[in-house]
């Protein structure tokens, strides 16, 4: 069971909305869930405490540095996929949770290709290659992107993070009211009224293909080699 983490140091990023919709995507496509959330804000424990939440997603409050890993492994055997939401902030949790990971989705908006702090994750990552030898896979995913925004514009930006070696999904995270209104009308995309939310048809499209790139990136089965990741290692140690 895959370890999936969203991190980037800079407070409103796109992290918890991408969890969110990862998550309820996974959820509906069949698979057993459970986000670990570790923001101080607990939006998405509010939201799922609001919720009408499908059987195969939980959410886990309260997440923190010492206490991750014990909740990893007590979910294990329900689980086909680990998310955990960061808090906007460096903090202990950061390292450990990288650590146990076995990708890391670092949303950056479109716009603001200095995000300190996306930098300041790929560059602990980095530093964990290049020094430990240690490899986490990891993706920034372009968030809360305009949806009139030029092919050319993201292109640009794309190829900007290719010179540094860094991959970038396809599919950004657009901009869309509705990734905002879940959190107020609970449930998922797919029991949101057309009527009331605009565009709900581009959103939902929008977070199909997102969760479907990190499927393809992130298979359930790659977390079963054993050893193969920094994350698998850990957790077979504990
Ligand atoms: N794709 C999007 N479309 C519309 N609104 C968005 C999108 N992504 C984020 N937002 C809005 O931007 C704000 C910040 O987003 P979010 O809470 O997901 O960021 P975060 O990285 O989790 O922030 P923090 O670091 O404070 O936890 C929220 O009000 C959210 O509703
Ligand atoms: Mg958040």
């Amino acid at each position: 069971m895959p370890v999936i983490t969203f991190a980037n140091t800079k407070g409103g990023a796109g992290k918890t909305t991408a969890v969110l919709l990862l998550s309820t995507e996974l959820a509906r496509l069949g698979y057993r869930v459970t986000i670990l959330d570790s923001d101080p804000q607990r939006w998405i424990t509010r939201w799922y405490e609001t919720s009408d939440a499908p059987d195969n997603l939980k959410v886990i409050p309260y997440i923190n540095a010492s206490n991750i890993q014990t909740h990893l492994r007590d979910n294990k055997p329900d689980t086909d996929y680990f998310i955990v939401d960061l808090p906007g902030a460096s903090s202990p949790l950061m390292a450990v949770a990288i650590g146990l990971s076995d990708h890391i989705l670092v949303p950056i908006q479109g716009c603001a290709m200095d995000a300190k702090g996306g930098a300041q994750v790929l560059e602990l990552l980095r530093y964990l290659e290049d020094k430990g030898g240690i490899r986490i896979d990891h993706s920034v995913v372009l968030s809360r992107v305009n949806s009139m925004v030029t092919t050319r514009a993201l292109s640009a930006v794309k190829a900007l993070l290719a010179e540094r070696r860094v991959r970038v999904l396809d599919t950004p995270i657009i901009e869309r009211s509705a990734y905002r209104d879940i959190f107020d009308y609970g449930g998922s995309l797919h029991g949101m009224d057309p009527e009331r939310v605009s565009n709900l048809d581009k959103a939902k499209e929008n977070a199909e293909m997102f969760a479907q790139e990190v499927l393809r990136l992130v298979p359930m089965r790659k977390a079963a080699n054993a050893g193969q990741t920094a994350g698998s290692a850990v957790r077979s140690a504990a």
